[in-house]
């Protein structure tokens, strides 16, 4: 049994069992669903992975955000088979269980803002996001979405149109649904007003007095949908009023503010939901991924008169707050109450960030570094000046660092981002010992 507190070993390599599978795989698996890893997992404790060849491996991308408790903690496992033993499935929609009703009274308690709230369940983040713009379009009777350049919603035909990166993403999948308008995110490291803030003016804020003139009028938007850190666009971090500055011309124009927190939520940034960085109160939140330690399990949170705007019956879906996913949410809030994983996350963003900083030191081909709490990602580059994304060389260091026992991965619309999402249990020697193989990693990419 793993206890969570191992370092990476490798030695093994890849056994014949590994190799079967993943002929297996490229046999009986559609192509289309792609893996970072070739391995396959027999256990994971904490932050540590271990595969079928007993290879152990430190976790840094959390199961792309969704393991901020740690993989296994043991009172959600316990909570899970205590729940398995009663009740695998009703639908919700036909007879009702406690769990569902205890979540949605935390998520109102958890969320920002002092109004009334009301929740609904689903299964994935593309999911909540779809839900989102349903109840958006039935409580304000409009038809458009805004969203944003270097957005990611999701896969489903209406995420995937909201979803700004053509590749892998849409190619091919059109056509696109309609009524969504794309406007620049404020991707300052690429600014595409080649501004530099704070002395830019924001100019991504102003840009809407012209866009409600060139493309369509506020009475034709419902809502505007944006991650508060564009996640697989790269960790893009914005200044502190472009949020705000969102949340006010919403306001000005009734147009709903969705904050996609699928990624960013539940204590990863070192609160509990990113907005509350930035003093925005949405009026709808879309929440999945960290929500219940990696139980399938989305929701939809926001303000009571908007959510009960569809009448009873127009959304839902079989398997949606599912009980077992349920009570395995409600121990996950439990644990990260209990550990205080906010606090930690701040920890161990400070520590990556700074590691990052010191490489960027040696290492000018790391173009921007960007963090909240523990959501970090560095840009790599060919050169600082020109900024020509260096997607090849994220690539490199990912494989060196799988090498040595390390799991990263990539993001960001060119593709030329590493980003950090580590399981928010990780101990500050394992993180060290990561950030340690991450050093030499980049040492055997770009040179000592
Ligand atoms: C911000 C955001 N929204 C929505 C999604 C879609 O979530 P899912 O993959 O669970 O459908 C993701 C997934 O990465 C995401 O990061």
């Amino acid at each position: 049994m793993l206890t969570g507190q191992e370092l990476p070993s490798t030695g093994n390599g890849q056994g014949s069992k590994t190799a079967r599978l993943l002929q297996q795989k490229q046999q009986y698996v559609s192509q289309g669903i792609s893996n970072l890893a070739p391995i396959f997992i027999e256990s994971a404790k904490g932050a540590v992975i271990r595969d079928i060849d007993q290879n152990v491996y430190i976790d840094l991308y959390g199961g792309i955000g969704v393991i901020n408790a740690g993989h296994c903690p043991e009172s959600v496992v316990d909570a899970i088979k205590a729940q398995a033993d009663k009740l695998l499935h009703s639908c919700f929609m036909v007879s009702m269980y406690d769990s569902y009703i205890e979540l949605a009274e935390q998520l109102a308690q958890l969320t920002p803002g002092e109004h009334a709230k009301k929740t609904m369940f689903v299964n994935s983040g593309a999911e909540a996001v779809e839900n989102a713009v349903k109840i958006s379009r039935a409580a304000t009777g409009k038809p458009g979405v805004i969203a944003f350049e270097a957005g990611y919603h999701g896969r489903t035909l209406l995420t995937m149109t909201l979803t700004s990166k053509v590749k892998p993403y849409k190619h091919q999948f059109g056509p696109f649904a309609p009524e969504v308008y794309k406007v620049p995110s404020a991707y300052c490291y690429r600014c595409i007003y080649k501004s530099t803030y704070p002395d830019c003016g924001m100019h991504c804020l102003e840009a809407f007095e012209r866009f409600f003139i060139s493309e369509t009028a506020p009475d034709n938007i419902a809502a505007m949908i944006i991650e508060p850190v564009q996640g697989e666009g790269g960790f893009i971090v914005p200044p502190k009023e472009f949020l705000p500055g969102l949340k006010q011309i919403c306001e000005q124009n009734d147009i709903l503010f969705i904050a996609d927190e699928v990624q960013t939520g539940f204590a990863r940034t070192g609160k509990m939901f990113a907005v509350e960085h930035y003093g925005v109160i949405p009026d709808l939140m879309t929440l999945a991924k960290g929500i219940a330690s990696g139980l399938p399990l989305s929701a939809v949170v926001g303000k009571a008169e908007i959510m009960d705007a569809p009448t009873p019956g127009r959304v839902g879906g079989t398997f949606g707050g599912n009980p077992v996913a349920c009570t395995a949410a409600l121990a996950t809030l439990e644990l990260m109450a209990k550990e205080d994983l906010s606090s930690r996350a701040e920890h161990i963003g400070n520590i990556i960030t700074g590691r990052m900083r010191d490489l960027q030191q040696r290492y000018p081909q790391i173009g921007d570094i960007r963090s909240l709490g523990a959501m970090v990602a560095i840009e790599l580059v060919k050169d600082p000046r020109t900024k020509a994304p260096d997607k090849e060389a994220v690539g490199q260091i990912i494989q060196a660092c799988f090498n040595r026992g390390v799991l990263t991965m990539g993001a960001g619309i060119f593709g030329n981002v590493i980003r950090f999402l580590p399981p928010l249990v990780i101990t500050d020697r394992q993180l060290d010992t990561a950030l340690d193989i991450f050093t030499e990693a980049v040492a055997e990419v770009f040179g000592k």
